[in-house]
């Protein structure tokens, strides 16, 4: 049993966002059905490098699903999709906000479908306000949340904005959604009604950036809090370079660190200098297992090749092999977080480009291989290519 395989989910999404969402119910246990229109979506072949005619970020965050392909601008396949409609639970789509209701499908419409089903409408700027119309990337909503003027002066204050690496503007958010159709699951459980859910990036990454509420209580950046307030002993670490041209990260902060730090240096006062000119003096493994030893947080900064490798994580069963419709085996990562009784796990590929066309419209609405064949020829649908 998987806590979610009675939860059946049409994944309308693309990019990063939306398939990150759906495929954490995926994980879970839900149908997760991805309905891309024939032509593939945006994010198929997103990045030049293609594995099974997929780009990586879409072999990364579409694991566990169905593929249907369905053009919903054809009026038969937007039959076809409020008829799958009414035999879900979920709806998830991160469109700019108005191509669904252009499409035919606004929330007003789905709840007659369905009265219970709870509808995801994931954006850049939400369903409201004055930036609705606007679309968005991850780093849309990093810049306007703060986040990408922090890292920047957190390298340097007087310097550029820098952009975080990968798209966490991406997956904060759509692992919000994804909690967030969890709560509305519970809470059809309890009552039997549905409800629309409306999440924008700009919201989550506010929500997740604390240097908001540090200016919001004090009218200042938390580096200016910390440059008026210097605490006596806070610590010291950083990013360190070792002598064989590693780096290590060293988090030796509060008191019990610096305890630590004033033994193994001998001073009253270490200082960030001192610390630099003895662990340049050391190779990376040595300077981990000496502050590892001392019990302070610390980590070689790894390359990914290296994360792949790391004892821990595979100990950890954090990489999993599956079978791909036209890759073949592909070892991939697995769900992060272990639980004893109801885990998420990572159990298929992403799927090929309407791997699962037939199948869906047969098994959820009954429709013949003849008629699969006419709505083939008509552009409805498609066949693995
Ligand atoms: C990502 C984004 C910028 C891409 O913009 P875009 O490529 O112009 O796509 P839009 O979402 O505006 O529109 C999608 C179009 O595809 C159409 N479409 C989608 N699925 C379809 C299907 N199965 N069949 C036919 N048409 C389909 C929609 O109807 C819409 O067409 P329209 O503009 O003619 O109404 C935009 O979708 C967006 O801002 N999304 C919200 C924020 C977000 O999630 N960003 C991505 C983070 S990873």
């Amino acid at each position: 049993m998987k806590v979610l395989d009675d939860i059946r989910v049409l994944d309308l999404c693309h990019v990063w966002f939306g398939p990150w969402c759906c495929m954490m119910l995926a994980d879970f246990g839900a149908e997760v059905i991805r309905i891309e229109p024939p032509w593939g979506a945006i994010d198929r072949a997103a990045e030049g490098a293609l594995k099974g005619g997929s780009s990586y970020t879409f072999h990364h965050l579409n694991l566990n699903k169905k593929s249907l392909t369905l053009n919903l601008k054809e009026p038969e396949g937007a039959e076809i999709f409020k008829e799958l409609v009414k035999v879900s639970d979920v709806v998830v789509q991160n469109f700019s906000p108005g191509a669904m209701e252009r499409l035919g499908f606004g929330y007003d419409v789905l709840k007659e479908l369905n009265p219970k089903v709870i509808y995801a409408a994931l954006s850049g700027f939400g369903q409201t306000g004055p930036y609705t119309k606007r679309r968005s990337y991850a780093m849309i909503a990093e810049a306007m949340s703060g986040h990408t003027r922090l890292t920047g002066e957190s390298h340097d204050p007087e310097g550029p904005p820098i952009e975080m690496a990968q798209a966490y503007g991406d997956l904060g958010p759509g692992t919000m959604a994804a909690m967030s159709l969890l709560a509305a699951l519970r809470y059809r459980d309890r009552t039997g009604k549905g409800q629309m859910i409306d999440v924008a990036q700009f919201d989550c990454m506010s929500a997740y950036n604390t240097a908001i509420t540090a200016y919001l209580l004090f009218g200042m950046t938390p580096r200016e809090i910390r440059e008026k307030y210097p605490m006596g002993r806070g610590g010291i670490g950083g990013i360190l370079k070792t002598s064989d041209g590693g780096w290590v990260r060293l988090a030796g902060f509060g008191p019990r660190g610096m305890d630590k730090m004033k033994e193994w240096m001998e001073v009253e006062e270490p200082t960030k200098e001192m610390l630099e000119e003895r662990v340049a003096s050391m190779t990376r493994d040595e300077a981990v297992d000496l502050f590892v030893g001392m019990g302070l947080p610390v980590a070689p900064i790894y390359h990914v090749n290296e994360t792949i490798e790391d004892p821990h994580l595979n100990a950890r069963d954090m990489f999993v092999e599956v079978e791909h419709g036209k890759a073949g085996k592909l070892k991939l990562l697995n769900f992060p977080v272990k639980m004893t009784e109801s885990p998420g796990e990572v159990r298929t590929a992403s799927p090929v480009l309407a791997q699962h066309s037939r199948e869906v419209l047969r098994e959820l609405l009954g429709v013949s291989d003849e008629r699969f064949e006419e709505l083939v020829k008509a552009g409805v649908t498609s066949k693995p290519m």
